[in-house]
């Protein structure tokens, strides 16, 4: 289930959240200022219970009795006054501590690299953008309110006893180690519970997301019961853990509220000793038995407010954790306007995982104009290695070349603007046709070009049967369209990007015979003045490629022309040999094997 994280260091969590918070400090101090005046008007209230009782009940001073009501009145328009201006600009520091902290990680997860993606689920990665943060929300707004006027009107109440009797309020003092101890030890239990909470709720996020996503898989394949058990067991285990972090936080306030209880009665009955010896008067007394009792409220809330913090903390935490993975490195120089497109691989290794090499000793090279094909079975090695030319791994061994110059000594925005992708998994934004077409270049991209560019990739047909034409959103994903009409718009958007690169990774798979023949002749056309690379398992549509490299294992194993490789009788006139049984071709190539 969740993994167990270590706690990081709370004085560092607190001094980076100090860093968002500092920007806010005028909001803060006007939040601190009303704060101090709310409290301070409810501790002068307990204050006022000594004349009121002394002057007003027992002396019936008429005159004090006829401002007094007045006074009461005025002093809590005031109070509710400050209490809207401290939970006000609390509330805006707060949320913007927020926003600023969801804009950093949404930000980051631009910078991050593929290996990120590739270990984390997007349902984690959601729950701390959403979550986390609204977790440190929660805590930062709750907290500082509760905080500011929590001990501002402790410090109120204590004046106030301590100016009817220093005594009896030394003597409340002694429970402050106790309520210390009990604080000490909910809070560890609490940060530790609150991290595995966010690691659930993580799991919770994830599941339902890919079951969302998945739902046709998962009712095709009657997985409903198996994922219902699964998400439940989340839930519960969820619950647990929430119900575990409610027990830690009410045994604690107990505990304070029980050992505050114990103190108070032990001052009362001394303060009855010393009234026996007139040293309080009547609302003397009742005015320090009221600032003990109102005492309690705010001990309560800074046992409660502890909790919340150390939930905040943990958020902060996951927080911090995405922001501080390392990013894309980009560290080159190289400034590349348009490349001529001249590639080269020179003893590349690479492995996703340490012990897993997928790449062995792969070198190659491609003249700008080269139309290349890389053929081979599947899990061979040919996304990946496309992959590695916009540098989305780095970690290879051996060099990669364009136009003569290793990949890293590029600016990696210049470097990628060199290459249009259709990769194998199309994504497609929940946006207009229009806006997918033209993903990455909206400004410049005008209607005619878009219109160009879907012409050309034969998806006009389509897009003028849609409702609204360019304007259909296309939904997640592009679920409302077909698998060949996706593609479709992914090669208009490779087209319109103009890259001097072109990348086809599997581009036209989905299609039907005839729409691939008339993509591939726009293909054609637009290959003519650049780079082209193109994967493909449909032997037929690389044929003409000017190079074709096939695959074996994640080793190169052959390379060489349509002819050349049939002439060879290996690898490539096996594969083809497979597909084409039925031409004449085959005969062809068995006659040049014999
Ligand atoms: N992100 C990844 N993390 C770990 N391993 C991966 C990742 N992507 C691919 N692999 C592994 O690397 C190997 C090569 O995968 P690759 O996608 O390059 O194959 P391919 O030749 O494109 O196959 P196909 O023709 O099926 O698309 C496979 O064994 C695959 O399991
Ligand atoms: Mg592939």
């Amino acid at each position: 289930m969740a993994q167990t994280r270590q706690l990081t260091n709370a004085m560092q969590v607190y001094a980076r959240l100090f860093v968002y918070i500092r920007r806010h400090w005028l909001a803060l101090l006007i939040a601190v200022m009303a704060s101090m005046i709310y409290s301070g008007i409810d501790a002068w209230f307990i204050y006022f219970l000594k004349p009121l009782l002394n002057k007003g009940l027992v002396q019936k001073d008429a005159h004090f009795l006829s401002w007094a009501p007045w006074l009461v009145v005025l002093v809590f328009m005031l109070r509710g006054v400050a209490s809207f201006f401290s939970n006000y600009h609390i509330a805006s520091a707060s949320r913007s501590v927020i926003m600023a902290l969801r804009q950093d990680l949404f930000a980051k997860l631009q910078r991050l690299p593929a290996r990120y993606y590739d270990h984390h689920t997007s349902g984690h990665v959601l729950s701390v953008l959403l979550y986390s943060v609204e977790q440190v929300a929660h805590a930062s707004a709750d907290v500082l309110t509760t905080a500011v006027q929590s001990s501002f009107l402790i410090i109120g109440l204590l004046v106030v006893m301590f100016s009817i009797s220093w005594k009896l309020s030394l003597l409340y003092f002694i429970i402050i180690p106790l309520i210390t101890i009990v604080m000490r030890i909910t809070s560890l239990r609490v940060r530790r519970l609150s991290l595995r909470i966010q690691d659930s709720v993580a799991e919770l996020s994830h599941n339902a997301e890919e079951n969302i996503e998945g739902y046709k898989v998962v009712r095709a394949f009657a997985g409903q019961d198996y994922e219902i058990d699964k998400f439940n067991r989340l839930a519960r285990f969820n619950r647990q853990q929430e119900m575990k972090v409610v027990a830690a936080r009410a045994i604690s306030v107990s505990a304070v509220q029980l050992i505050a209880a114990a103190a108070l009665s032990v001052t009362l009955y001394i303060a009855t000793l010393d009234i026996a010896g007139s040293v309080l008067t009547a609302g003397g007394f009742v005015a320090i038995v009221g600032a003990m009792l109102a005492l309690l409220k705010p001990m309560k809330d800074l046992t409660t407010m502890q909790n919340k913090l150390y939930r905040g903390l943990a958020g902060a935490q996951s927080v911090f954790e995405v922001l501080d993975e390392p990013q894309e490195s980009d560290l080159g120089h190289g400034v590349l306007q348009r490349a001529r497109g001249h590639i080269c691989f020179d003893h590349v290794n690479f492995s996703y995982h340490v012990d897993k090499p997928v790449l062995h000793d792969v070198s190659f090279s491609v003249q700008p104009g080269d139309i290349i094909a890389l053929v081979g079975r599947s899990g061979s090695g040919k996304s990946t290695i496309v992959s590695l030319l916009p540098r989305f791994y780095e970690d290879y061994t051996g060099q990669i070349y364009l136009d003569d110059k290793p990949l890293c000594e590029y600016r990696l925005a210049d470097l990628r603007r060199q290459f249009a992708a259709v990769s194998q998994h199309i994504t497609l934004f929940h946006d207009t046709v229009a806006n997918n077409i033209a993903y990455g270049s909206f400004e410049k991209a005008s209607q005619q070009q878009i219109y160009e560019a879907a012409r050309a990739a034969h998806a006009l047909e389509f897009i003028e049967q849609l409702p609204q034409g360019f304007d259909t959103f296309v939904g997640e994903n592009g679920v409302l369209l077909s698998g060949g009409q996706r593609q479709r718009i992914a090669i208009a958007r490779a087209i319109l990007k103009d890259a001097p690169i072109l990348i086809l990774d599997e581009a036209t798979s989905s299609l039907d015979t005839e729409s691939e023949r008339h993509i591939q002749d726009a293909l054609d056309g637009l290959m003519k003045s650049r780079t082209t690379l193109v994967i493909a398992h449909r032997l037929s549509t690389v044929e003409h490629a000017t190079s074709i490299i096939v695959m074996d294992q994640g080793r190169v194993v052959e390379i060489g022309n349509h002819a050349e490789l049939l002439a060879l009788n290996q690898h490539y006139a096996r594969l083809y040999r497979m597909q084409f049984k039925d031409l004449p071709v085959e005969r062809e190539s068995d006659a040049v094997s014999s």
